[in-house]
């Protein structure tokens, strides 16, 4: 199966990412993603033997984010595939921290992942055209309680990502 660790939004900050995205489509048209597909990946795994899951909920339980806040305030397009998406200004390190840590845990448990490094951002558009300017729009604060591990279903309409299982966040000291 394909999955993916991610952070899954509340239902405040989808209705936010949602108001991002209609904003956006009317500055660069394009693919609006469906808001209850929004989310931040922190690390694609690709396809996984179902053999395999286990061990991947195992390693992904001896990790935890510290509950901190992203401040979604940065609308973005890049050009080389024509994504619009909603990122931050300034990452938490926290949080990146947290992503370094997982990806430590899950080579060292040998489960692969795509090893591109970690760019914190929300896909809001697919096939968008690159805007003459971006819209003003208001921060987004999400406060991280925690992460997913979420399993991609194609289906002749799209992809559904369906949370498997989830794994709360530390408070902060
Ligand atoms: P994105 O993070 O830019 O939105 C499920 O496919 C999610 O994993 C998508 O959100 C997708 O892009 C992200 N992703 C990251 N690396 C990927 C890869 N190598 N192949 C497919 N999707 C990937």
């Amino acid at each position: 199966m394909r999955l993916f660790f991610a952070l899954w939004p509340d239902e405040g900050v989808r209705a936010q990412l949602a108001h991002w995205a209609r904003e956006l489509h009317a500055a660069c048209g394009g693919r609006p993603t469906r808001p209850e597909n929004l989310h931040v990946t922190l690390a694609f795994l690709g396809s996984v033997e179902d053999g395999r899951v286990a061990e991947v909920e195992r390693v992904a339980g001896e990790v935890a984010p510290r509950v901190v806040s992203l401040i979604l305030d940065q609308p973005g397009y890049w050009k080389h595939n024509r994504i619009a998406w909603a990122g931050a200004s300034t990452v938490p390190v926290e949080l990146d921290a947290f992503v370094a840590e997982l990806r430590s845990a899950l080579a060292r448990s040998h489960v692969s992942f795509d090893t591109k490094g970690f760019v914190s951002h929300v896909t809001l558009l697919r096939d968008a055209r690159e805007p003459r300017a971006m819209p003003a729009l208001d921060p987004i604060e999400w406060r991280i309680g925690g992460f997913a591990l979420v399993q991609s279903v194609t289906l002749p309409q799209g992809s559904r990502y369906e949370i498997r299982n989830s794994w709360k966040g530390r408070a902060t000291p």
